[in-house]
């Protein structure tokens, strides 16, 4: 049976102030990559959506414009984290991280940032695959759960201590197409 949607007056983040801070983000990012190369590292499987409009949202180098412009390149890492109530959350590799990262700039492409630990983990294993330089992008960022301090470079909305789901983000694999950011309150 399909999901229920979460009721409308429960919208965290509307689907137009999303698309308009992910132009704001993309104008930014291609100011500071302005011809060069930049490998999007999209974290699976949250970040689809978002992913898929800060790439957009990034000036192209093509046609018409061949020589400004950011040469954007998309990779993709999924990782799973362990969670037990009395220890910190274990994050493991399942997929991605390729060597082609060695001497590039990779942005890690976030959905959510809550306690820390899988931006923690990510950032060490980048670092053993010797990348020119490593930037955190995340849309949301949950400062009041985090549990390890990490550097964040674009931050598309700071948010309250509340369960949110939609445009990427799930409960129990649903609500992940909702094009908004809503609340769950019944969590
Ligand atoms: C979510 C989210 C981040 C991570 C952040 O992923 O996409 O990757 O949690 O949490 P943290 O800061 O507490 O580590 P999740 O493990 O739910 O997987 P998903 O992306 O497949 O939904």
């Amino acid at each position: 049976m399909p999901a229920t949607k979460p009721p409308p007056e429960s919208v965290l983040i509307s689907e137009s102030r999303l698309q308009h801070r992910i132009r704001e983000l993309g104008a930014q990012i291609s100011t500071d990559y302005e011809n060069q190369e930049l490998v999007l590292l999209g974290v699976l499987r949250g970040s689809v959506l978002f992913f898929a409009d800060l790439a957009r949202a990034i000036s192209a180098t093509g046609p018409p414009n061949p020589d400004c412009g950011v040469r954007v390149r998309f990779e993709f890492v999924q990782l799973r984290s362990y969670h037990e109530s009395t220890k910190p959350s274990k994050v493991q590799l399942i997929h991605g991280g390729s060597d082609y990262l060695e001497h590039r700039h990779v942005l890690i492409v976030e959905d959510i940032v809550d306690t820390g630990y899988t931006l923690k983990f990510l950032r060490e294993h980048l670092g053993t695959l010797n990348p020119k330089t490593v930037k955190v992008c995340t849309l949301l960022d949950k400062p009041a759960q985090r549990q390890v301090p990490v550097a964040i470079d674009y931050i598309g909305f700071e948010i309250p201590d509340t369960f949110v789901v939609g445009y990427g983000l799930d409960y129990a694999q649903q609500y992940r197409n909702l094009p908004y950011i809503a609340l769950l309150e019944s969590i």
